[in-house]
């Protein structure tokens, strides 16, 4: 804590109030103002949280203006050359990246519980075959909290691990089996001997009646994917989870929580809206007429995959991501791909027009994510489902560390109520 104050002055001669400022590692320096409505009997005004930090968080940093990620300190571009997803795991839940040893034995910890309970199984019955992957990931991970009654003690830090291995070990079994669920296919099991991308490509392409090897370039694009959306420090879905775990929900009705709020086009499902976006644009002739709808206010249309808002530079995900871009469509022998010509030419165009370059809005993550997963052959509809799982670590990393933080409060919002003053209930014939 530091001693540094805010002096805030209230009118009508009322006598002013310092509050105290705390100062991050780096960041912004955030004012306290937690005694604000006790001291003073007002409140706050921030909707969508524009200048409120919500916690105090040791796991991700986000600098927008310079176009900065790090997750636990480290660079996400050093993590993404050095690291597997699962080391990024590792560091994101434990603070620190793990060795030889711990590594072998977290993996292996980790790929021990991809299997779900064969109950789960009849979940997916139930739903239609063309209800959406994220409809049915909504469903299937809050339905876990269903099966592990052993491990739901909130205040036991054993149970809070085991939890978070089984969410982020299960998650990609339920995202396979959602879509193949969809197309019919029978659910494959996971194999614990490839690792972790692998085996989830594995579980969506192969079926049971032709031998499937994995193209490791795929795997190794897919992991990257998998890193660049781990964490992100308070964003929306992050906040839900924060929020829902607030009240002592389990991890998994929070995840669930997590999962319903990323799904929204604004957030994890920009990467789908993208690719649907630039279907739609279908060639680079018809690219000026699109930038002009995205400035006309009036047309409610956006560019998908451009602006953030904490990024107000080029989101250096985006920048991984149009690298992995290039190796998957080359390993494809995809490199005249339409839609990544389009893109290109999409990017280009916004990075020269004042209104993008007056707004800050560049290219974020999701512009060429789903090029590439395209490229894969992963259908559009699995894009959100492929953020969720990547997401879920950061999710339950950041739940655990608001369980262990003393400071810790149910999640509770005050607001500026505007509705009608108090009033009398008439008789029904007198309204
Ligand atoms: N196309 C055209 N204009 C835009 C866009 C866009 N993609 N994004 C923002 N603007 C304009 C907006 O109209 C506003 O203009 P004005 O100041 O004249 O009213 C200004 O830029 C600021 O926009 P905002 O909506 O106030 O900014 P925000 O910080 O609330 O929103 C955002 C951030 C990501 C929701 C928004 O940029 C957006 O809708 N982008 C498209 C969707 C998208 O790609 N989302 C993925 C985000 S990255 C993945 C993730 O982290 O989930």
């Amino acid at each position: 804590m530091s001693d540094k104050k805010a002096n805030l002055i209230l009118p009508n001669g009322e006598p002013s109030i310092d509050f105290p400022i705390h100062s991050g590692t780096i960041g912004p320096d955030a004012v306290d103002i937690r005694a604000l409505l006790g001291k003073t009997g007002k409140v706050t005004y921030d909707p969508g949280f524009l200048s409120t930090a919500s916690c105090r968080s040791a796991i991700t940093y986000i600098d927008g203006d310079e176009g900065v990620l790090l997750y636990r300190g480290y660079p996400i571009e050093q993590l993404a050359k050095h690291c597997d997803f699962l080391e990024v795991c590792h560091l994101l839940m434990n603070g620190e990246l793990p060795n030889s040893a711990e590594k072998s034995d977290f993996d292996l910890r980790v790929m021990r519980h991809t299997m779900v309970h064969d109950q789960i199984n009849n979940f997916f019955r139930g739903f239609r075959r063309d209800a959406h992957p994220m409809a049915i990931l909504v469903g299937t991970v809050g339905a876990l909290s269903a099966f592990y009654h052993d491990s739901l003690d909130l205040n036991d830090p054993s149970h809070r691990e085991i939890s978070a291995f089984r969410l982020i070990a299960k998650i990609p079994t339920l995202a396979a089996m959602a879509y193949k669920y969809s197309i019919g296919q029978p659910f494959v099991y996971p194999d614990n001997e490839l690792g972790y991308s692998a085996n989830f490509m594995r579980m969506l392409f192969s079926v049971p009646a032709e031998e499937y090897k994995v193209n490791p370039t795929l795997a190794r694009a897919l992991d990257r994917i998998f890193i660049l959306h781990a964490d992100h420090e308070q964003n929306a879905s992050t906040s839900t989870v924060r929020l829902a775990g607030s009240s002592g929900a389990n991890p998994f009705a929070c995840v669930a929580a997590g999962i319903a709020c990323l799904w929204g086009p604004a957030h994890g499902g920009a990467n789908e809206a993208c690719l649907d976006m630039l279907e739609e644009i279908g060639d680079v002739s018809r690219v000026n007429e699109y930038i002009k709808k995205a400035k006309d206010k009036n047309s409610g249309f956006r560019l998908m995959g451009f602006g953030h808002r904490v990024y107000k530079n080029y989101d250096p995900r985006a920048k991984l991501m149009r690298e992995t871009c290039h190796e998957v469509l080359n390993e494809l022998g995809l490199e005249n791909d339409r839609l990544f010509k389009l893109a290109m030419e999409l990017e280009r165009i916004a990075l020269e027009d004042d209104y993008f370059v007056e707004k800050k809005l560049y290219p974020n993550v999701d512009f060429y994510s789903g090029i590439v997963q395209r490229a894969m052959g992963i259908p559009t509809n699995m894009f959100t489902c492929i953020f969720a799982l990547a997401r879920t670590v950061g999710w339950i990393a950041q739940w655990n560390e608001m369980i262990s933080d003393s400071e810790q409060k149910i999640g509770r919002p005050r607001q500026l109520y505007v509705g009608e003053a108090i009033r009398d209930v008439k008789q029904i014939d007198h309204r």
